[in-house]
């Protein structure tokens, strides 16, 4: 057994997500500039206090996108193949897919998460209120590929990825993302993708810097996760949040900034920080709707609509698999 084995052997967390946790964690750190994966900001404390920034009147994301659905439900319907099979990408709070059953008659509904035990939780809801709804959970990684299940095979598939978490993979990913997306739904599949735009600085600024320091507490906690998963030691306080706008780049770009001079211990390795020194927690790339265009053509798609919302402030993208 390795030392970051043995460690995390006696803080009792030895199953399969936190040993990744802990792998990448270490490795992260170890780097010059240190970087976390934005993946671990969502352990339960992590997606409540995300729910809590998408209701945050600085936030527009999650409101925009929301409109745009709830205004062009009927224009988005219209080119949706009927009785087919929505495969959502990741599933959080279900709003949104809501509003596409609602608006389109499908037969089956694939949540795809690695959260199994979340996707339960929301499949008996959407059950109960679309009793005639087929709904097949799959627990996976959606980041990489997994097999659809039998039930749906024989039906057209329409993908659906919306919160502009497109926005928080590399280019490169994202790329490599859509080119998966389409392998796993298909010839003829079509897929629904919300992307924010890219805006006035100020506005994006505030959105991820928002006064009752919600954002803040959100990007801390991933502190607090290797505190309680991993054994770590750091002191919240002697870390502060910070948002920027890299305009070169399109991207918000958030970090944990070490207020001095410290050692913080985490599985029996000791990490120094510099006082001013960063640890790069997430990216949330701002996407034109050229560049966005351009991004799925490179993946194998091509784009069939888009809507915004009258202040361009977020997109909605139906796209289909080119031949
Ligand atoms: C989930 N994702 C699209 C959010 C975003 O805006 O990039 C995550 C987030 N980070 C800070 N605030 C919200």
């Amino acid at each position: 057994m390795n030392v970051h084995a043995s460690a995390l052997a006696e803080a009792h967390l030895p199953d399969e997500q936190t040993t990744a946790f802990a792998r990448d964690a270490v490795e992260a750190l170890s780097q010059q500039p240190k970087r976390l994966s934005p993946k671990y900001f969502y352990d339960a404390a992590g997606s409540e206090l995300f729910e809590a920034i998408t209701r945050l009147p600085e936030y527009y994301p999650t409101r925009t996108e929301l409109a745009i659905l709830r205004k062009r439900g009927n224009e988005i319907a219209a080119i949706l193949p009927r009785h087919a099979a929505l495969v959502e990408f990741g599933a959080g709070a279900t709003t949104k897919v809501r509003l596409l059953l609602e608006h389109c008659r499908f037969a089956a509904y694939v949540p795809v998460d690695i959260s199994g035990d979340f996707l339960h939780a929301q499949a008996s809801g959407l059950r109960r209120d679309f009793p005639s709804l087929a709904v097949h959970p799959v627990a996976a990684d959606f980041t990489a590929p997994f097999a659809l299940p039998a039930a749906v095979a024989d039906l057209p598939k329409v993908g659906f990825f919306p919160g502009s978490t497109i926005g928080n993979f590399e280019p490169h990913e994202a790329g490599g993302f859509l080119k998966s997306a389409r392998n796993i739904l298909g010839e003829r599949a079509l897929m629904i993708i919300g992307a924010d735009l890219e805006k006035d600085e100020r506005v994006l600024h505030d959105a991820y810097n928002d006064a009752a320091g919600v954002t803040a507490k959100f990007n801390l906690n991933v502190l607090v996760r290797i505190n309680r998963e991993l054994g770590g030691n750091f002191d919240l306080s002697a870390f502060t949040h910070r948002a920027i706008y890299n305009r070169e780049h399109h991207r918000i770009e958030m970090h944990l900034v070490s207020r001095k001079s410290q050692t913080v211990r985490m599985l029996g390795t000791s990490f120094a920080f510099r006082p001013g020194e960063t640890i790069h927690t997430e990216n949330s790339y701002k996407y034109s709707l050229d560049r966005f265009a351009g991004l799925a053509r490179g993946a194998g798609w091509r784009l069939r609509q888009t809507w915004t919302d009258a202040a361009q402030m977020f997109s909605v993208h139906a796209l289909e698999a080119a031949e």
